[in-house]
């Protein structure tokens, strides 16, 4: 099968984890090696924010702040590329349209950012459309989606099914600055729309979640069109 895999920016921490991101590896890697293809779009996480920040307090524009962000994502793909072992190819591509050329070398493709404006899971998204994927598993740092933030709502509920048009309702509430994207951005939306991506939500927190979705267990949160 032909996935996309987002992992969100919790797997690379501020001092990245050496020993999660092997497991994440060890686990994509054995995925690869059963012969399917594998794009995985890595987060920005906790340094993308910082450097975003940072250079916001320096006087940024948000373009500026967006493509520092794109920096950082590069670099936690590199560091994933590095745990996936030989199964990955080694560039990181930084356009889109170098996507399916890299894939057709029979590799596991690993990159991050691609433009402002957006967010890595826009470029789970584009990466999914593009390489005409079967699935997209888009891993974050919480089960699924809820009802409400359950970071700070107690009573949220995990719901096992979305709408793409409940998520884009919540997403155009949202703001668009750099380092600052909920749960998705409208971009990423708008393209699993068009492109009717089959995509779940699952936790990171163990890699066998993403291949457990990729092989078809309801976990999560899968996201429905109409
Ligand atoms: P993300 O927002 O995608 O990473 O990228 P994150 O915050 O770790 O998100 P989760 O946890 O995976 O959901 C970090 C920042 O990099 C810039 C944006 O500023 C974004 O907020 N970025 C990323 C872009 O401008 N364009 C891209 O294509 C990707």
């Amino acid at each position: 099968m032909k996935a996309v895999v987002k992992l969100g920016g919790a797997l690379f921490k501020r001092d990245p984890d050496v020993n999660e991101l092997r497991a994440m590896g060890k686990t994509l890697a054995g995925f690869v090696g059963e012969g399917n293809q594998l794009v995985a779009v890595a987060g920005g996480g906790q340094n993308a924010r910082v450097y975003i920040d940072a250079a916001r307090k320096l006087g940024a524009d948000e373009s500026t702040c967006d493509l520092l962000g794109i920096g950082v994502t590069r670099a936690n793909a590199d560091l994933l590329r590095l745990a996936l072992g030989g199964v990955a190819f080694a560039k990181i591509p930084t356009l889109l349209s170098e996507l399916n050329q890299y894939t057709s070398a029979g590799r596991a493709v690993v990159l991050g950012g691609l433009q402002p404006g957006q967010s890595t899971n826009a470029v789970a998204a584009l990466s999914a459309e593009i390489t005409r994927a079967d699935f997209l598993v888009n891993a974050t740092d919480v089960s699924g989606v809820y009802t409400a933030d359950p970071k700070k709502d107690p009573k949220a509920k995990l719901l096992r099914s979305v709408s793409v048009e409940k998520l884009l309702s919540w997403a155009l509430a949202g703001n668009v600055y750099a380092g600052k994207y909920e749960l998705l951005d409208p971009l990423a939306l708008k393209i699993m729309q068009r492109a009717r991506i089959p995509t779940r939500f699952v936790s990171l927190e163990d890699p066998s979640n993403i291949t457990s979705a990729l092989r078809g267990r309801e976990i999560g949160t899968l996201v429905s069109y109409s």
